[in-house]
């Protein structure tokens, strides 16, 4: 077996492995997939070496198929997150991952006096800018950019 085939954490059947999470990330990752509420079995590495990312995670999710639009809420946080398919041991696709146009609840506004920090209003922002993650906010226009970004 080459070195390169070599897996830290067993393959799985049939599932989604999502691949290339920044290491930091992966909880937040997580979080948003809601994996809390899967039944399956799910397995996670974090801290593997990677190239591009320095330390990457990643996730294993047995009999698990995402809708495209719930998978792309990643993006936020995992840019160059990559999504293996696997049917029968076999990788029979592989998808990245796509900010969406606009995104409802995930995100916090960065401004302490808009509604949706003060009233139980879930919050909605228009993708201003998809490479460093600009989000416009639906109610006061204020912009959280990637460094003041959080995850709800
Ligand atoms: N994988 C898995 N179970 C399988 C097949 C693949 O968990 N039955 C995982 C591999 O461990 C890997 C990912 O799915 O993390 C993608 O597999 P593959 O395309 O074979 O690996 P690479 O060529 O290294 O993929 P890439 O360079 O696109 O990340
Ligand atoms: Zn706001």
């Amino acid at each position: 077996m080459k070195e390169k085939k070599q897996l830290s954490v067993s393959a799985i059947k049939n599932g989604t492995v999502i691949d290339h999470i920044p290491a930091q990330s992966l909880f937040k990752v997580i979080q948003i997939l809601n994996l809390e509420h899967i039944r399956d079995q799910i397995t996670f590495g974090a801290n593997f070496e990677s190239k591009k990312l320095g330390k990457k995670a990643i996730i294993k999710l047995s009999n698990q198929f995402f809708r495209d639009i719930d998978i792309n809420k990643i993006a936020l946080v995992a840019p160059q997150a990559k999504l293996n398919i696997i049917k029968d041991y076999e990788v029979v696709e592989k998808k990245v991952v796509e900010v969406p146009n606009e995104i409802i609840g995930i995100a916090k506004c960065m401004n302490p006096q808009c509604i949706t920090n003060n009233e139980e209003i879930v919050t909605k922002f228009t993708v201003i800018s998809k490479e460093n993650v600009a989000l416009k906010c639906h109610y006061c226009e204020r912009i959280t950019d990637q460094e003041h970004l959080v995850i709800l």
